[in-house]
């Protein structure tokens, strides 16, 4: 039996006509920048999401730094992200001009440490971002209380968490500005790239909606410098759709979650993620000395996983310059070292989850 890492091939085929139908739609219309497919699709991921307003953007990578620069962040401003998360969150902060400021992971659930926080915060500290990995959310009563004593922004890194939820709010409604992104394997995905920003504040949005679009407030005025960052309408289509399934696409994830919780329990030295039915398991991810050897006994046996992520961006040569040795954030760099993403999607059947469980079994019997 083959078991890929992902495939959209299930979701894809649910919504294939409805898909369709709507990308006609645009083609037809011939609207294919701004116009009502997006403005539609703002108005429906605000109110999925609790917030006020929502501004599509082209990735999430611009969500995240145009929620910053939004804020009034950068040169000689800190902002305090958590060292194990992917680069992009990172690599937001540092466009804006202001220091990336890593705080360690959480060794029970792999999320920014919450007690490391206020010890990170110094005179130049403007805003945290929460990163809920893998589909959990962060601690955001500690991180919200944190923010304002301290008189800090936050701005949420929601791009792998649609739907999930802290305390029954939504991820991505708790930040001054948060961020998304559509990537296609996200639980809700684009068919390209995709993001989106969330707000409640209208000053803030009223920017958003300028600065996508070269800072423009009608065609040719343009007041402030901006650039271009829009969300199109095929893609606005098709998300209008998917969001219709995204809860049922979640649940579906969380059954799967908890048949992996519950086979997998004292299976060799596996660590398993906390069980939470808040998480919407973007991915499942163990963690295991024995990582690579799994990985390469899965593959043989035609179970594909992956790995999120194996360098940490304190490790990697794009942060060179700010001299992070080894071992200065020494719980991230052991999840590095031992996370293993199993297959995850919503159509995964279950006959496929009892393979990869029984092939994990499998491989701790000679352990
Ligand atoms: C946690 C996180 N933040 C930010 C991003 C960046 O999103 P995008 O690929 O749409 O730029 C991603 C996804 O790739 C992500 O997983």
């Amino acid at each position: 039996m083959s078991v890929p890492f992902c495939s959209l091939k299930y979701a894809h085929d649910q919504i294939k006509y409805e898909a369709e139908k709507a990308m006609e739609g645009v083609y037809r219309r011939g609207q294919f920048i701004l116009g009502t497919e997006l403005e539609a699709f703002e108005h429906e991921l605000a109110t999925y999401g609790g917030t006020q307003y929502c501004i599509g953007v082209a990735n999430g990578l611009d969500a995240l730094y145009l929620s910053l620069h939004l804020l009034g962040i950068g040169p000689g401003d800190e902002v305090i992200v958590p060292a194990h998360t992917y680069i992009a969150s990172w690599l937001a902060i540092t466009r804006t001009g202001a220091k990336v400021v890593p705080v360690d992971a959480n060794s029970g659930n792999m999320l920014m440490d919450t007690s490391l926080v206020t010890a990170a915060i110094t005179g130049n500290t403007k805003a945290i971002m929460p990163v809920h990995l893998y589909g959990a959310a962060c601690d955001m009563s500690q991180l919200t209380a944190i923010a304002k004593e301290n008189n800090l922004y936050i701005v949420e890194d929601n791009a792998q968490a649609h739907g999930a939820t802290w305390k029954e709010k939504k991820t991505g409604s708790f930040g001054d500005c948060n961020a998304t992104s559509f990537y296609p394997t996200k639980n809700l995905g684009a068919l390209g790239d995709g993001g989106a920003i969330t707000t409640d504040s209208k000053a803030l949005a009223e920017s958003a909606f300028s600065l996508r679009n070269y800072g423009s407030t009608d065609r040719f005025t343009n007041p402030v410098v901006g650039i271009n960052s829009r969300l199109d309408e095929l893609q606005a289509a098709v998300l209008r759709v998917k969001l219709k399934y995204l809860d049922e696409w979640n649940e579906l994830r969380r059954v799967i979650a908890q048949s992996y919780l519950k086979q997998l329990k004292g299976v060799g030295d596996i660590i398993l993620p906390t069980a939470s039915y808040a998480s919407v398991y973007h991915l499942f991810v163990i963690r295991t000395q024995y990582r690579e050897e799994l990985r390469s006994f899965l593959f043989q046996k035609g179970i594909g996983t992956t790995v999120h992520y194996p360098i940490p961006p304190h490790l990697q040569g794009a942060y060179d310059s700010m001299s992070f040795k080894k071992g200065v954030f020494p719980v991230s760099e052991k999840l590095a070292e031992s996370v293993l993403s199993l297959p995850m999607w919503p159509g995964l059947e279950e006959e496929q989850v009892n393979w990869v469980v029984k092939q994990i079994k499998k491989f701790f019997e000679g352990k």
